[in-house]
């Protein structure tokens, strides 16, 4: 379709009612030129598409459809190639529907356990975010369905998310909540992304020029059309010349007649009203030129899908050998999740299933026995269904408790208080483990909680939420038949408090700043080496891996080059199963402030007992460089860095040294109040300045020692060279004897520099 054309013979009219939806869930259509009007759906993690009345709360009744285990669960399996696969399921699952968008993925940084909406979102860590929405995106929009990839920008809270404004520095913004959409437009080119409700250091995000445009656009490349989350528009006549596209939902009367005049009055040129048009044209004729109509949605296909995802997902958190259950031993299952598990959560991503498989049914071939133990409309203890759930326990071998948060504690639209159970769950398993000593617990919930219990029970198996067909997958789990091999996409703080944003969370009024900066998550807890509950990357397997031979294939590498890493990792234990394993780069020494490390590279391995496979990581300069904001890029400091691999973020079983010498040199500028370390660190400096030290010799007496010469021997380890390491040059002046030679040396110094 020649979009471009078409937009000409549109009226100014026309094109300013193209700029917002026809209706919640439609963009506009235009019959008199032929332009259809297609439909978007929620996302992320199951179709919503509304055929009655309609609402962006998970309100209202949708068609029935597939629902997959949500963002923080699939996070765990740090499985590219099944988030690829799920993306191919909901893009047939859209074919069938007649959906030209899916609204997902949403990539926001888990900064706060307490974010309502942790559950869809997949970390704390950017490029683990990153690789896993990079591969949604291209199994959706291989079945030529679009996505929406949201919430840009640092949209980390759900508290007053639509007013507040989201103070963030350009560092922390580069390096931990911009990467995980900055990868995913780079690689995969959504065919939308979604700008969130949030403003961004002062401006709403959906009139953001710099985010949309500058950013987005101009540097990343990004070639879609951005629509507005559902109410976000703030100033629309702002907005289409920043680069937000869509309006949703529709119809935008107002907004569309503020554009016409804005246009008219010459306060908005029309062009960019034509750039707004021809966008949104790109993924409606995308879609149109593209259908498949017959593609055929196979539910019962999709419900083994979601097991599958929901069981290579879950994350063995803790087993003392407890696990997995012998298929004969008497096991009794307790707790109301049990029988009615939380499997998905609440807002806009609310999924009307084909059909929910809860544990109890799936563990009847195993002959269980359930009991209720709490009710999940109130947090109160009830007396009488925890005495039941007691006696069950007693006569059984092995007791199994579920548990979990609540739709009323965790939802999209707010944050959690705090990161507890309800006491009525708590109160449970207290009595639970007084007459059952091999006690498992399940829990079911979008995010991190605490567990002051942990200590009294044998195993943790942490389902998340983990879709429709959790109960099969967990019990898969329970009983042996899937080997768990999910592992934390997040840190599990001891208590919230210990939290790097605790103090700054809910923020003033409006007012929220990003001040813990890139400390995020891991990044924080390794920095402060603080214990943890569970490290980021950490999870249980029924068999053991054993790691050896990391091999880097350079010692020394520019920063324009690439390293690849390998190692063996086998299967020593008895049975088959899969080891995520992670790479973190660490910078040894740096001028700038950097975490102890980060996640650079992951692979997910599957290996039969005895079995040995090499894996290859490939490490470019994103690997091992900050965000540098006087350059206003990427730079590596020259220098040594450690290649760690290792099970988690806290088990690094191998390392290694590459020296990264940069490409990319930072000018730097000297003068009087330079120190003598700033000048000793540059090489020339350190040469021109032993020459001077020489000349000026202001330090008596301090003889060369072995190896050295004399200007190293005056700054060699002793007090006087550390405290002349802090000397500005201003000052050496005048322990010189303050005379005009010595004035003028330095400045020849400064000179000779900077020249
Ligand atoms: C949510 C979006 C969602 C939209 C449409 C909003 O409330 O923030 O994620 O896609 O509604 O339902």
């Amino acid at each position: 379709m020649d979009i471009k054309n078409l937009v000409s013979q549109m009226t100014l009219e026309e094109k300013a009612k193209f700029c917002s939806g026809a209706d919640f869930w439609h963009v506009e259509g235009l019959p008199r030129l032929g332009i259809p009007s297609v439909m978007v759906t929620d996302g992320p993690c199951g179709l919503r598409k509304q055929a009655g009345d309609t609402d962006h709360l998970g309100l209202n009744a949708s068609v029935t459809a597939i629902s997959y285990p949500t963002g923080s669960c699939v996070a765990c399996s740090f499985d590219r190639d099944l988030l690829r696969e799920s993306g191919e399921a909901l893009g047939d699952e859209c074919q069938a529907e007649d959906v030209a968008v899916l609204l997902g993925p949403a990539v926001n940084i888990k900064r706060s356990p307490l974010c309502g909406r942790n559950f869809e979102y997949f970390s704390e860590d950017p490029y683990l975010a990153g690789e896993l929405s990079a591969a949604y995106i291209k199994g959706v929009q291989s079945k030529n369905v679009g996505t929406s990839l949201k919430h840009f920008a640092a949209n980390s809270m759900e508290h007053r998310r639509m007013t507040s404004d989201s103070v963030v520095d350009e560092r922390t913004l580069r390096e931990i909540y911009l990467p995980a959409f900055e990868k995913s437009v780079k690689e995969a080119q959504p065919w939308t992304i979604m700008c969130s409700y949030n403003q961004v250091n002062g401006d709403f995000a959906s009139e953001n020029h710099r985010l949309l445009t500058e950013i987005l656009r101009d540097e990343w490349g990004f070639e879609g059309a951005v629509m507005s989350d559902w109410g976000a528009v703030n100033d629309r006549v702002k907005g289409v010349p920043a680069g937000m596209d869509l309006e949703m939902p529709g119809p935008g009367t107002a907004n569309t007649e503020k554009l016409i005049a804005a246009v008219q009055a010459g306060d908005m040129k029309e062009s960019d009203l034509d750039t707004a048009v021809e966008r949104i044209l790109g993924f409606v004729y995308k879609y149109a030129e593209n259908r498949k109509p017959d593609t055929k949605f196979d539910h019962e296909r999709d419900h083994q899908k979601a097991r599958r995802m929901a069981a290579e997902s879950m994350v063995l958190l803790k087993n003392d050998g407890l696990l997995p259950l012998a298929p004969s031993s008497k096991t009794a299952f307790i707790g109301k999740f049990a029988a009615e598990p939380r499997f998905q959560g609440g807002g806009s991503s609310h999924v009307s299933c084909y059909k929910v498989s809860g544990s109890v049914e799936a563990g009847e071939k195993y002959g269980v026995t359930y009991a209720q133990g709490y009710d999940t409309k109130t947090q109160e203890p009830d007396e009488a269904l925890i005495a039941q759930a007691v006696e069950a326990a007693r006569s059984a071998e092995n007791a199994v408790v579920f548990i979990g948060i609540t739709d009323a504690m965790e939802s999209e639209g707010f944050d959690r208080k705090d990161m507890k159970i309800p006491a009525c769950q708590q109160r449970l398993l207290e009595e639970v483990v007084k007459v059952q000593p091999n006690t498992a617990v399940v829990v079911e919930c979008g995010s991190a909680i605490e567990m002051p219990w942990i200590e009294d029970v044998r195993a943790v198996l942490y389902a998340y939420l983990g879709g429709e067909a959790v109960g099969p997958a967990i019990v898969d789990i329970l009983f042996g038949e899937v080997n768990p091999s999910g592992k934390l996409a997040e840190t599990f703080p001891l208590r919230l408090e210990d939290n790097p944003s605790y103090l700054y969370y809910f923020g003033e009024a409006d007012r929220t700043e990003y001040r813990e900066g890139i400390f995020v998550g891991y990044r924080y807890y390794d920095k402060k080496n603080l214990p943890v509950l569970f490290p980021f990357g950490h999870g249980l397997s029924y068999t053991r891996f054993a790691y050896s031979g990391l091999t880097l294939d350079k010692a020394e590498m520019k920063d324009t080059d690439a390293l690849t890493a390998t190692v063996k990792v086998k299967n020593v234990g008895d049975r088959a199963g899969k080891e995520i394993v992670q790479l973190y780069v660490a910078d040894d020494e740096s001028t700038v402030i950097r975490p102890v490390k980060e996640l650079k590279g992951f692979a997910k391995v599957e290996l039969a007992p005895g079995e040995e496979k090499t894996v290859s990581f490939t490490l470019d300069k994103r690997a091992f460089a900050y965000y540098n904001t006087d350059l206003a890029d990427w730079h590596v400091e020259t220098g040594s860095f450690t290649v760690m691999v290792g099970r988690s973020s806290r088990e690094i079983e191998l390392t290694a040294k590459v020296r990264v010498e940069s490409t990319q040199p930072v000018k730097k500028t000297y003068h009087w109040n330079s120190t003598v370390g700033d000048i000793m660190a540059d090489p020339k400096g350190a040469q021109m300045m032993g020459q001077m030290m020489q000349a000026m010799n202001p330090l008596a007496g301090a003889g060369p020692q072995e190896g050295q010469d004399e200007s190293q021997a005056i700054m060699a380890g002793d007090a006087m060279a550390a405290m002349m390491n802090y000397m500005p040059l201003r000052a050496l002046v005048m322990f010189a004897g303050g005379s005009a030679e010595a004035a003028a040396g330095i400045q020849q110094l400064i000179d000779g520099l900077n020249a």
